[in-house]
């Protein structure tokens, strides 16, 4: 059978090569519940303006829920020469009902169905995403309580910087997780509307509503320019956009966890569940679920530039390369949820391993910048604090001593303001409760952040 796409203008048929070539159904399949949503109310709409009758619209109505019935069993033959999931769900509504059937695509093009189907699937797909992202927010927070005594060297450079709370650093991740939240439902917004009713380019001449199906489709609104809309893929891009930056989110920390788990770090246990062996290294416990994320998001960012690509000549409006954008965005989607789906449960059982971080704390000086900030609050310039605790830091290197093994003397030789009271300012724990500004690892901070995340999380 030859595609219904192809008017009685043809004389040729197909070529055999370009069906297996165009067909999408192999990958479109997918959106087959948007598309007969999307029809259904359709269909409801060209019976309110009367271009179909009550009757039809019933008739429409039922044979396309049968059709989903039959895809949702996977019964529905595939046939290449129907390229696409609209087609194959049309036909069988043609094969089923006729010309009542044939009425369906009254005022209607593929061009803007594929983009309200895809709207419809993406914004299902972005509340998936914040919900999981719910769920790993709410694994970083359950850490906060139980590791609330735990201290961590925080890095720049990945050179050891200032200690901070373990819960300071849990509810970091929170915070950029939230602003994946935020980018969702920005991008939410666009996404929702509805494209349905822009027809292939123009509009169309009959008397549609385009109000009403936006309505029962639950968009909030419809797209003002069909030429526009035709064209406009924005909104894959921005999906695919705001899952590369979850995606690099999750990298980072799964890199950060990789090298915290080795012997050289000893900063966590990745729980075995998550784990995997070698088949000749006996020893070996390898966080291979962290390795396989940070190597996914490779995949999500690759299929950012892919879409990127895809309409960067794109001329107005409707252009068959679009239909190239699913693969890259349905994988998009799938990774990023399947690497969220394994993280929550990986934040959740890791333990700390609190010995062998507590007995490396007082290394590397993390209480430098404190005894800095401690001579300027005596009236020192900065610059000149600073200059002076790096020359008392050089000596303590020499001797291969933490700051606060110095003696009085010594660090008087330095700084003559320097008096006994500085050894309350010195040592990770000391340092630690010397913060003060909002945002900083302050112990009465990291609270009070703590009660805030408990409540906007619902835990
Ligand atoms: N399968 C096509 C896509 O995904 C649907 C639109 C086809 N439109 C057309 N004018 N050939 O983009």
């Amino acid at each position: 059978m030859e595609s219904p796409s192809r008017s009685g203008v043809f004389q040729a048929s197909t070529d055999e090569r370009l069906e297996a070539y165009a067909e999408s159904i192999s990958f479109d399949r997918r959106l087959y519940r948007q598309d007969i949503r999307g029809s259904i109310a359709h269909a409801q709409m060209l019976s309110t303006v009367g271009l179909i009758t009550k009757e039809e619209f019933a008739q429409i109505q039922d044979t396309l829920l049968q059709i989903q019935s039959e895809l949702d069993a996977d019964k529905l033959p595939i046939r290449f020469e129907l390229e696409d999931i609209h087609m194959h769900i049309e036909q069988a509504l043609i094969d089923r009902i006729g010309d009542v059937g044939r009425k369906l695509h009254t005022a209607r093009s593929r061009n803007d169905q594929v983009s309200t189907d895809v709207r419809m699937w993406i914004r299902e797909a972005l509340d998936t995403v914040d919900q999981c992202l719910h769920d790993l927010q709410r694994a970083f927070l359950s850490r906060c309580e139980g590791d609330f005594d735990i201290m961590l060297p925080a890095y720049t450079h990945l050179q050891r910087a200032q200690p901070v709370l373990a819960s300071h650093y849990w509810l970091a991740y929170i915070e950029k997780f939230q602003r994946d939240r935020e980018r969702i439902a920005d991008c939410r917004r666009r996404v929702n509307q509805s494209s349905l009713g822009i027809a292939a380019v123009a509009g169309t001449t009959l008397p549609i509503d385009r109000e009403q199906t936006a309505a029962l489709l639950e968009f909030d609104g419809v797209t003002a320019n069909s030429l526009d809309t035709s064209s406009d893929r924005d909104f894959v891009l921005e999906s695919a956009f705001v899952l590369s930056v979850i995606a690099s989110h999750l990298s980072g920390w799964s890199e950060e966890w990789i090298l915290w788990s080795t012997v050289e770090f000893n900063f966590i246990k990745i729980p075995q569940a998550f784990c995997t062996g070698s088949s000749i290294m006996p020893q070996k416990v390898n966080p291979d679920t962290l390795e396989l994320t940070r190597g996914k998001s490779a995949r999500v960012m690759g299929n950012l530039q892919t879409l990127m690509l895809l309409v960067k000549n794109l001329p107005l409006a409707y252009n068959r390369d679009l239909q190239e954008d699913k693969p890259p965005l349905f994988d998009s989607f799938d990774t990023i949820i399947a690497m969220l789906e394994l993280a929550a449960p990986i934040v959740q059982g890791s333990v700390l391993q609190r010995d062998s971080i507590a007995s490396r704390l007082e290394k590397g000086y993390l209480d430098a910048t404190t005894l800095m900030e401690w001579m300027i609050k005596k009236g020192m310039p900065q610059r000149k604090a600073h200059h002076l605790v790096g020359a008392i830091v050089g000596e303590a290197m020499e001797k291969d001593v933490a700051l606060s093994d110095l003696s009085l003397e010594s660090m008087q030789a330095h700084a003559p303001e320097i008096d006994a009271s500085v050894f309350e300012c010195l040592g990770s724990e000391n340092a630690v409760n010397a913060f003060v500004s909002y945002g900083s690892t302050a112990p009465t901070q990291v609270k009070r952040q703590m009660a805030q995340w408990a409540e906007r999380l619902g835990s």
